[in-house]
Parts: C-alpha cells; structure tokens; sequence
C-alpha cells in the first residue's frame, strides 16, 4: 500500500488518505451575494468522487470587505451557510473530508476577476474600499485604509463567527486563511505591518497576536473542528519572512489550538522573485515538521503521484495538496491509486467505476 493512500488523522478528523484538494477561488457568485452555487458544487463534488482524502473550498470570506473579488464566495451570512451546507453534505458523501477556507482579503480585497481585467474592482462593477494592517497599495491596487487597533480587536469574533457557521454547515476541518499577502499575512510580514499600536511588533518582533487572537477565537466556537492554518513561509523579499520566523508563528498558532499547517509561500509584495519548478515549497514544510514536530502539508507543483508518494516516504510532510492538477484531471486521486497500487487500488474507486481502473 502506498502512503498517499493510508490514512491521516487531522485533529480529530480522520482522511481517507493524503491527497487532497488545495483552496481554489472561483469568482462565480454572478449576483455577488457570496452565495456558492452549482458552479461550486459540482466543482468541489467532483474531486471528492474523484478520491481526494480532503477537499477545501476556495477562500470563503468571513465578512463582505474581506471578500478578493465582488464574485468570490463568503460565510458571513445563514443564506451563505445554507448553500455550503448542500455541498459539504455532497463532499462528505464521497468519502472526503469537507473543508473549509476562511479568509479576509485585506488590500488585496475588491479585485477584478481574473478574465475580467487586473487591479481593484470600481465601485460600478460592485467594487469597495479595502482595509488592511497599514495604508500601502499592492501594486496597482487601490490604496487601502489602515485598520484602527479596536477594528482589529473585532477580527477574531469574525473569523469565530464565520467558523461556527461553517462547521454547523457540515465542515469538518476549517483552515485560515494567512498566507498569500491577504490580511492576516499583512499582520505577520514586517513588509506590511509596521503599526505600533498592540498588532505591531512584539518584544520578539513577531507581529503574531492576530494571528494568535484568531486561532484561539475560532478554536473555542468550533472545539470540534480540525483547525489548520495556511502560511506564506517567505516572502521572496529581502526584509520579509524567512522560514525561521514561519516556526515561531507556527508554535504560537499550535499553542493557541491549531492542529495542521499548511506551507504555501509569497504573495505579499510584488517584488517577489520565486524560484519555481516541481515541489518548489516542499522545503518549507520539511522544515517546520522538522523544528515542531507538527502535522504539515506540502503544496505547489506536486502533480505527479510518484512525487507524492516520495516526498511522503521521505518525511517532508503527513500529506500534500494539489490545486491545478485535480483542475486539469478531478478524478486525479482515482489515477494515482491505480498507478500506486495496482491490483489493490480499491480504497478510492466507486463501485460504478471500477471497471475503468485496468486499462485493459
Ligand atoms: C484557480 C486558483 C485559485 C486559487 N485560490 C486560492 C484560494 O482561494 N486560497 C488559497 O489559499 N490558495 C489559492 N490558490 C493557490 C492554490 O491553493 C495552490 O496553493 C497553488 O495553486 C499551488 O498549487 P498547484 O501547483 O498544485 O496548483 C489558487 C490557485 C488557483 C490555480
């Protein structure tokens, strides 16, 4: 049996097995009422069907400003909670662990839509002000409005409420959202967050307390969920965060009620130089796993299940997460198994489908 395909424990949520599905926007909510529809439905079904062992929405924005485009999906609202409560149901049919992103854009929020032009969205296409840590644009984005310290103060409630409502949805893992330049990475990265109010640098110039408040917040109104957590363990800018800073963040984040780490990397500044190619972060997850001891996942160009089954076998993480690969194949999971494991591959295959799992 291969690794990819044992299972994992995740808090105390068990997956059926190590290859899952990575946080995907889709900008579709045409009526831009954060309400998922069939579009997310059949999108995120499919990988479930297709033998993912988690499968986590795109980032669902846990107020209307925290949004990253007028299209994009959030959990702020019971009619919101409704909807995902039909796919988490579906998801779970499929034998995945359904799960959820939260997140809030920061001054990244109220962008256009990929297909639909670049920068900050105007007020006539459903655009807003942004908020964020301090008041620098993002590149070509509007300038954002820095957040006052007791506006802050009130970030952890939402993320709590927001993480109620998606477990009592039918989620069972929750992951936040603090990596890829979005707010609560502008509170981590000295890059972007040079406030000297309480969310500004700490003695150990670790800017963490956000992300500490939130963590702890949405571990007390969800105790059942998994908890995972989403970090950028670079910047890929001089001056902004290196791995070793990422471990410190990670031991807060655990002590304050995280069971999972997830290690993405950039996203923050423009000026990033990223030296892509396959596994490109893999590094960061070993390193974190190595220093903690913690559950990691590794994440970015990981498409070929022999890579998986490798990095798994050598220890750099407890699991991976692909997000373009299940675009380009969303019964990816399906085909790995039968290529890992032969005549054994049984764990993820649908009755209806097994005749498909022999080529001839
Ligand atoms: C269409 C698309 C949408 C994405 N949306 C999100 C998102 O909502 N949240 C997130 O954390 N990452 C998002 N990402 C990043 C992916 O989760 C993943 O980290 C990245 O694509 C690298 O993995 P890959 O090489 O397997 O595609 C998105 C990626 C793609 C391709």
């Amino acid at each position: 049996m291969s690794l990819l395909f044992a299972p994992v424990q995740v808090g105390g949520v068990e997956a059926r097995n190590r290859a899952w599905v990575s946080p995907m926007c889709q900008y579709s909510c045409e009526r831009q009422d954060g309400i998922p529809g069939q579009w997310h439905l059949e999108h995120l079904a499919s990988f479930a069907r297709g033998g993912a062992g988690l499968v986590m929405t795109e980032a669902a924005a846990v107020e209307p400003i925290g949004r990253i485009s007028p299209q994009d999906t959030g959990i702020w609202n019971d009619e919101q909670a409704e909807a995902w409560a039909v796919i988490a149901e579906r998801i779970r049919a499929h034998g995945a662990v359904a799960a959820m992103q939260l997140a809030h854009a920061g001054r990244k929020a109220s962008a256009r839509r990929p297909w639909s032009g670049h920068g900050t969205a105007p007020a006539d296409e459903g655009g807003w002000q942004s908020v964020a840590a301090g008041a620098d644009a993002f590149g070509r984005f509007s300038a954002p409005r820095a957040l006052e310290s007791d506006e802050v103060a009130q970030l952890p409630s939402l993320f709590a409420a927001a993480a109620r409502r998606a477990v009592d949805a039918g989620f069972e893992a929750i992951e936040l959202h603090a990596a890829h330049g979005y707010l609560l990475h502008q509170f981590l990265s000295p890059l972007t967050n040079q406030r000297d109010d309480e969310w500004g640098a700490d003695a150990g110039g670790l800017r963490v307390e956000l992300l500490r408040q939130v963590v702890a917040a949405v571990r007390a109104a969800a105790p059942e969920a998994a908890l995972m957590v989403r970090l950028s363990a670079s910047d890929w800018v001089d001056g902004g965060i290196e791995v070793d800073r990422t471990i410190e963040h990670v031991r807060v984040a655990a002590e304050a009620g995280a069971d999972w780490f997830d290690l993405s990397s950039g996203g923050l500044d423009p000026r990033q130089e990223i030296p892509l190619g396959p596994g490109y972060q893999v590094h960061f997850a070993r390193e974190v796993r190595a220093a903690t001891g913690l559950p990691v996942n590794a994440v970015g160009l990981i498409d070929e299940p022999a890579h998986a089954e490798q990095l798994l076998a050598e220890g750099d993480a407890d699991a991976v997460m692909l997000a373009r690969a299940w675009l380009r194949n969303p019964h990816w999971a399906l085909a790995a198994e039968a290529e890992l494991d032969g005549e054994a591959a049984a764990s993820v295959w649908p009755d209806q489908y097994t005749r498909a799992r022999q080529h001839r």
